[in-house]
This record gives structure tokens, sequence and C-alpha cells, in this order.
């Protein structure tokens, strides 16, 4: 290091919890208050180990299917949504479910629906085997095929390519769902968007925050689990808005000190299912290191919120 060197962090704002996370962590947690442990949860609630584990400390059993579930019990089904078959497996096995999927990606079940009522050919873009991709191709499996890249696109086959609509995954890539779109509406000129965009608020916002930084920075950090897609497209976007390198951590333990050498800017950020204590223990790791000058770099405003749902809310007695 050089004594010109000046070492700061930027900070991206927003970055962590989003309002679906954040309902489906409290509706875990007021789960465990309302009726006591177990509460059996399908799937890892949000894709975050550190608040998964937090999670079974507290009494949560995370199953992979309902059918580990013991029959009567209540499970809660996690933020990024079941299929149909999900639901009527769980009633056959007369459990109480609690549905904590987030709204947004309700929303694109809805316009799957819709589309297959109109017996269209829907392009999902999304990751295969991504827990949201497959519940929301469970609405209407015969209609549905799911495409993750622009390369893909060459082999879609649908019945009339007049009649062809899109969807999305809700935590791609911005950019690169533009790509995959484009190269679709080239096949399909008279391709439908859906009625708004499926990618959603906070993943454009952390993605938008990450992109203003991430020239000024030799390195950025993203505090996330590698099986959160947010999470692990902000490390994609650092690198393409010229972050000279990007990692993706769990948590602050995980920084290689090897990567601050030579290094005078690092870019902070974390994904949508990251509790924020995280990020301050990695914010008090780079001080220790002599990053302690912190600067925001904030690109957007955050206020939604969800309302927890409903069936909790009835056995809570808060008002809809
Ligand atoms: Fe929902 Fe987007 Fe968060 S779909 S769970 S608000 S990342």
């Amino acid at each position: 290091m050089t004594a010109t060197n000046r070492r700061r962090v930027l900070l991206a704002k927003p970055r962590g919890y989003c309002a679906g996370v954040d309902r489906a962590v409290i509706t875990v947690e007021k789960a465990l208050e309302q009726y006591g442990a177990p509460i059996y949860v399908r799937k890892q609630i949000v894709h975050n180990t550190h608040v998964v584990r937090r999670m079974e400390e507290r009494g949560a059993i995370f199953v992979e299917e309902t059918t580990e579930v013991p029959e009567g019990a209540i499970v809660v089904f996690s933020a990024h949504g079941v299929s149909p078959m999900v639901h009527e497996e769980a009633s056959r096995r007369q459990l109480k479910t609690i549905d904590a999927t987030c709204p947004l990606v309700t929303k694109v079940h809805k316009e799957a629906k819709r589309f297959a009522d109109q017996d269209r050919d829907i392009i999902l873009i999304g990751h295969t085997g991504h827990e949201e991709v497959e519940g929301t191709s469970g609405e209407a499996p015969e209609h549905i095929q799911v495409v993750e890249s622009p390369d893909e696109v060459d082999k879609v086959e649908v019945r009339n390519p007049d009649n062809v609509s899109w969807l999305s995954q809700t935590t791609l890539s911005v950019d690169e769902t533009n790509q995959t779109v484009d190269a679709l509406r080239e096949r399909f000129p008279n391709l439908l968007d859906p009625p708004s965009d499926d990618i959603c608020y906070a993943t454009s916002n952390r993605q938008d925050a990450v992109k203003e930084m991430s020239a000024q920075c030799d390195l950025v950090l993203v505090v996330g689990s590698d099986n959160s897609s947010n999470s692990v497209r902000l490390v994609e976007v650092a690198l393409d808005a010229g972050a000279t390198a990007a990692h993706l951590i769990d948590d602050a333990s995980l920084m290689e000190e090897s990567w601050l050498a030579g290094v005078e800017t690092v870019g902070v950020t974390s994904g949508a299912s990251v509790p924020d204590l995280l990020v301050q223990e990695l914010l008090d790791r780079l001080a220790e290191h002599g990053f302690g000058d912190v600067e925001d770099v904030e690109t957007a405003e955050e206020n939604l919120t969800f309302s927890l749902p409903k069936e909790l809310r009835k056995d809570l007695r808060i008002e809809p």
C-alpha cells in the first residue's frame, strides 16, 4: 500500500431484507410464539443459512416436502412459493398451512394462470430447479417452458408463434433478462409481455445500487448465501459494472485477508434475505483492516411492507 492510499468502504443502499423476506421471517417467528414449537417449514423459509439456523434454534423444523410433516401439524410455505400440487398434498394430509409466499411471487403465479387460461405458450425465464420456478411452473405445467438465458432461446418450441407470452423469476439479472426477452421477441415478434415487471423492486433496486458503486471499487463483497439467486446476481452485476473483483460470502468470517491486498475501495452490499447484522459484522471486520471510512451509495428509498399471511392474521386477531 502506498502513502496515498485512501481506504474506504462504499455501502450500497438499499441492500438486505426485502418486504417479502421480512414478512416470511416474521411469519415463522409469530407462528412459533402463537402455536409453540415445532413449526414445520417447507424448504428454507428464505435462502439464508444464518436465518435458517436461528429459526431451527427456536423450534422450526425445515423439511423438503410436506410428506415429511406429521399429519395435522402446522407447516409454513416459504417466500419462494409453491405449486398447487403442494397445497393439494398438504390438504390431503390435513396439515394446517401458513403460506408465506411473497405477494410479488403470487403475482407471477396469477399471470401464469391467466396466460394459460388464454391457452398461450408461456416462456418462463428463470433457473431450472429453483423453488420459485418450480412453484410458478406448477401453475400451468402443460403451458410453461423454462429458459435460463438468451443462448437457450433457439431451442424453444411453441404451438403457435403468434400466441406466446413470457414471465420471469423475480430475482434475475435485469440486464440479462432484457437480453433474453429481446432474443425471444426476435423469434416471436408478437410476444406478449407480462402486465408489469416480474423482477421485483428489491432485486432491481439492489442491482442498481451495486451498478452505481462498482466502477469505483477494487473489490465488492456481497453478503449472502450461495443458494440465494438475487445475491449471486449481485456478484455478477458488480463484475459487469466494473468492479475489479467480487465475492459472495455468508458472513464476515469468510472474507479472506488476501482479497484486501492493494485495495483502496471496497463495495459492500447484501442479498434480499440477509439480516443487516451480518453486514455490520463485515463492516467491523473491514474497519479492523483500516477500512473504517464508510460512505453510503443510495440509489432508492424503500418503504414497502406486506401484511402477514391471512391464516396467521386470523389466529393473531390482527384486522385485515
Ligand atoms: Fe419478494 Fe422480491 Fe423479496 S419477490 S421475497 S420482494 S426478493
